[in-house]
């Protein structure tokens, strides 16, 4: 059955465990999974899990050859700067030919800036360079790959401080922009590739320990990326249609209690 293109802005919404077993039980060889900043943090761990599934892994990284425990899981690793148009063409290039099935643009940056006075519009820009205009620049080259893919999923990790409806704090200047225009971005993505058959949406993670998210954090990267592949994988195999239906209602869907991102 056709898919239908989806715009759905999700927490995790999966119960630990949920469809893991299914996945790790699919013959999975044929997907291939692109996953952006894949050298730490939540990348690594979807890199870790989809390999673990059987899926060809495709990581990228700033610097592949300090991308240590990337490259000892056994994926193809590929330089990419999402910031640098002539590194993501030359990893279109690399790339040219190979189907993709699902994209995950997970690059991102988080700089401290609590307050105006001290907020630097430069980094504010540098921000929004690598969270938003990243994720469009990696799905247009690869858009030919997507399209010669069977799962034709693109993901983008978002975050709860992107949530226009749920900034009561403030705070996080250029960092929750930057979510914000991603979320809208992907549901302009998401209407244009209707048609073509496209699952395209966004993700919160939750709050989890990475450099980024830090120690405090109540997930670990294994539980977060446990439940995001769990949505991931439902939607995948469930009739996307009838699942649009369900999820639609709830927007926001948690299933960690107190682990949101914001
Ligand atoms: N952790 C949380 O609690 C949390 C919550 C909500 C949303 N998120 C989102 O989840 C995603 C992953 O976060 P994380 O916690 O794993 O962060 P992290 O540990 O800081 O890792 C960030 C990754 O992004 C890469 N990156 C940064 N700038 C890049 C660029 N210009 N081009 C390519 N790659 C670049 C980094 O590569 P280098 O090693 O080269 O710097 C690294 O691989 C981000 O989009 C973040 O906003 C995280």
């Amino acid at each position: 059955m056709k898919k239908l293109c989806a715009f759905l802005f999700l927490a995790v919404a999966a119960v630990p465990g949920a469809n893991l077993s299914m996945a790790s039980e699919t013959d999975n060889s044929a997907r291939a999974v692109l996953i952006t900043g894949a050298n730490r943090g939540l990348g690594l761990e979807f890199a870790r899990q989809y390999k673990a599934a059987g899926w060809q892994v495709i990581g990228t990284a700033r610097k592949p050859d300090a991308a240590t425990e990337l490259q000892e899981l056994g994926v193809k690793v590929v330089q990419l700067d999402v910031t640098d148009a002539e590194s993501v063409a030359s990893m279109a290039t690399e790339l040219d030919g190979q189907p993709i099935d699902l994209l995950i643009n997970n690059a991102g940056v988080l700089p401290m800036q609590d307050t105006l006075p001290e907020a630097d519009i430069g980094t504010v820009a540098w921000t929004l360079d690598v969270n938003t205009l990243g994720p469009m620049r990696v799905s247009q080259a690869l858009l030919p790959n997507l399209s010669a893919g069977e799962g034709k999923m693109i993901v983008s990790i978002s975050s709860g401080l992107g949530s226009l409806e749920r900034n009561s704090g403030g705070r996080f200047y250029g960092y929750r922009e930057s979510k914000a225009a991603l979320n809208m971005f992907t549901r302009s993505l998401a209407s244009e590739l209707r048609n073509d058959g496209f699952i395209v949406i966004v993700m919160d993670p939750g709050w989890v320990q990475t450099d980024m998210g830090g120690p405090s954090a109540p997930l670990t990267p294994e539980q977060s990326i446990r439940g995001v592949r769990a949505v991931i994988d439902g939607l995948a195999a469930e009739d996307t249609r009838r699942k649009i239906r369900v999820l639609s209602r709830s927007t926001m869907v948690r299933a960690w209690p107190g682990s949101e991102s914001g």
